[in-house]
Formats: C-alpha cells, structure tokens, sequence
C-alpha cells in the first residue's frame, strides 16, 4: 500500500525501508514533519505514516482525507498529537504500536536517574577538560530512597521493579491501580502522599487532558524538598516554567527529561549551528542539576524493530481488511 512516512529520519528510512522488504509496501520517506503545510506530500497515499512530533488535529486530517487517506499509523505508542475524535468523525483508522520493549524506556529512566544523581554528565565533561576535581559531585544512595512512579503500566512497571532491585521503597500511583506492581513490592498511595514522601518521582502515564501539567506548581509545592523528576513520558505532563521555578529555589534537587513540552520545533534535528529561540529549553539546559535528552528513551535496536514491524503489519492488514488489532482506543 502506497504509505507517506512523515519525519523519517536515516535509521526510519533504512530499517523500515529493511523490514519492508517482505510486506513490499511502497513507502515514500518525507523527512519533513506532517503539518498542514506539508500535508499535500502525501496526496493519494491511502496510508500516513507519522512519529510523535506530526501535527494529526482536525485541519490536517481533513486535508488527508481529501486527499484520499484511509489509515494513520503513529510508529509510537502515545497517540496525544493525533486528534482521535476528528479521524472517527473522517472515517480514517488510526493505529499505534502498544507493544515495543518498554524496557527500552524504563532503563533509559534509571539511566538519567543516576546520571542526575551521580552526576556523571558533568563529571564526564569535567574529566574530557582534565579537570578531576570532586566537588559538586555529590550524590545520595539510591538504596533505601523512597521512589514515586506515576503511571504503573507496561512502562512504569517495569521502572518499578528496577527500582525494587536497588533497595528501594517504591509508591505508585494510577488512575486503575494493577496486582502486579503491589506483587513487586510497590504500594499505592494517593497523588498527593506520593509527591510528599518520594526522593526520586518518575513519569510514566499518558499525556491526555486529565495529567496535562500533572507536574505544576502546586504540586512541586508539596514534593519533598531536593527530590528529582524523571520524565520519559510527555513533555506536556510538567509546566516547565514551575520546573524552573522550583530549580531555582532549590526545592527540586534535580531534573532528566527526555521530552520537553515544545519539543516540536527543536527535537530530531541538529540545531548546533542556529541560535535557539526558546528560552525554557536554554534555562533549562543551564542548570547543573538538569540533564535534557532529545526524545530518545525508545532508541534500542529492540524496540526499533518491534515498532517497524508491527507498523507494517498494521498496514498489511488494513490493506486486507483485516482486523487492526493496535487501532487506538475509542471512547
Ligand atoms: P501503559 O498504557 O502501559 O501505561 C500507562 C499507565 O498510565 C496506565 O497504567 C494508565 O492507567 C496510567 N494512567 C492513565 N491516565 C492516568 C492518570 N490520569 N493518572 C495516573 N495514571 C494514569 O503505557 P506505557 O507503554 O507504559 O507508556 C507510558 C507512556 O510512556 C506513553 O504514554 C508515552 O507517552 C511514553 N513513552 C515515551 C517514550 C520515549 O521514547 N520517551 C517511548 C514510549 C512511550
């Protein structure tokens, strides 16, 4: 099936372009974001292809279904950028990927965990300038730490039971509480008792209106003083502005995020040699306790050739009409 791949960067365009070999799908690569502007690349394609920072609202998915778009496939699992009510309304399919190794992600989580607390970024840097000094170095034990992990899926349990292993007591809050984070060891508590006994609080739920900005002002209020936000999940699920504000009082001790809610119009490309307009991201990246990655947490070969997969297997059986057994869920 004819498929327009919006935002396909040289790893999308070699390994699905690899994995296409076999379903013989015929995938036009664009590596511009899908907007409305760049909408008409996909004219006659009955299948687009999109990744987390394409624009799918109502306008533009008006114009692919002009255009003779039937399906969407989001190669994520989030679907938060595409707006669901408006597809059904146009009659377009969307489907996403719910199964790709989550531990790609919840590793990744425990990665910029200690390397905030440890702060091995800046004694990396430090040491590649032939400065060996300890001092601002210092870090606590994660063992015996109190962890808060919001959002207790595929993801966050997994983040869970790494947390466990390192001697940790860990709380967990969702809004459908599940058995196996209380078999690990984790214990559900209120929102509100999380923030305020965590050291360590991790985010792992969906961005939907519900945890939009889940991490404000007057929560960060009540977190423990000096605990650190991990975020691997959505930029929107935190207001930065009362990140910063809480940096810069010290109230949170530290700070890894590997999304960024105005991610749109910086991640996936080298910025290195224009100058930045956005000047959350540059405060942010200023603070020695912060450490921002570009979206990367789902970057193993794995996950990578799990999402390839099963974003052509979604299209092979639209194309069949079979059942989309990864169709987003419908209200
Ligand atoms: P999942 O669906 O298995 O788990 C999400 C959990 O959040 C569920 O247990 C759900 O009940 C809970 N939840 C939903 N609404 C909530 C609310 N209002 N308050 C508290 N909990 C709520 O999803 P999975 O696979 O664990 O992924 C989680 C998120 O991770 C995704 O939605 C996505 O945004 C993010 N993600 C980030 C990636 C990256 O590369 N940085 C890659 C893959 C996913």
């Amino acid at each position: 099936m004819k498929t327009a791949v919006f935002s396909a960067r040289r790893y999308d365009q070699s390994l699905l372009g690899r994995a296409n070999q076999q379903a013989g799908h015929e995938l036009v690569f664009i590596q511009d974001r899908l907007t409305r502007e760049t909408a008409a690349l996909a004219a006659g394609c009955p299948a687009v292809c999109v990744f987390v920072n394409d624009v799918a609202n109502a306008d533009v998915l008006t114009q692919l279904q002009a255009q003779g778009t039937r399906l969407l496939a989001t190669r994520s699992t989030g679907y938060n950028h595409v707006d669901a009510e408006a597809a059904a309304r146009l009659g377009i399919e969307v489907v996403r990927v719910t199964d790709y190794s989550p531990y790609s992600v919840a590793e990744f989580a425990v990665g910029l965990l200690l390397a905030v607390n440890r702060k091995i970024c800046r004694a990396s840097a430090r040491t590649r300038d032939g400065n060996f000094e300890l001092d601002g170095l210092m870090g606590f034990d994660l063992h015996g730490k109190t962890v808060g992990v919001i959002g207790t899926g595929k993801i966050g349990s997994i983040f869970a039971r790494i947390m466990a292993g390192f001697g940790c007591t860990v709380l967990g809050y969702d809004r459908f509480p599940t058995p196996p984070f209380e078999a690990l060891g984790g214990r559900y508590v209120p929102a509100e008792a999380l923030l305020a006994q965590s050291d360590v609080v991790s985010l792992h739920c969906p961005l939907t209106p519900d945890t939009h900005h889940i991490v404000n002002a007057q929560s960060l209020a009540s977190a423990k003083r000096g605990c650190i936000l991990i975020n691997t999940s959505r930029g929107g699920l935190v207001d930065t502005d009362a990140a910063i504000q809480a940096l810069k009082t010290g109230h949170l001790g530290g700070l890894a995020i590997d999304v960024y809610e105005q991610e749109a119009s910086l991640f996936f490309q080298d910025l290195s040699s224009t100058i930045i307009t956005d000047d959350c991201i540059q405060r942010l990246v200023s603070f020695p306790n912060v450490i921002v990655t570009g979206h990367q947490a789902f970057l193993t070969e794995e996950a990578i050739s799990q999402i390839m997969q099963t974003t052509l297997d979604s299209i092979t059986a639209f194309e069949r009409g079979e059942p989309l057994v990864n169709r987003i869920p419908r209200d």
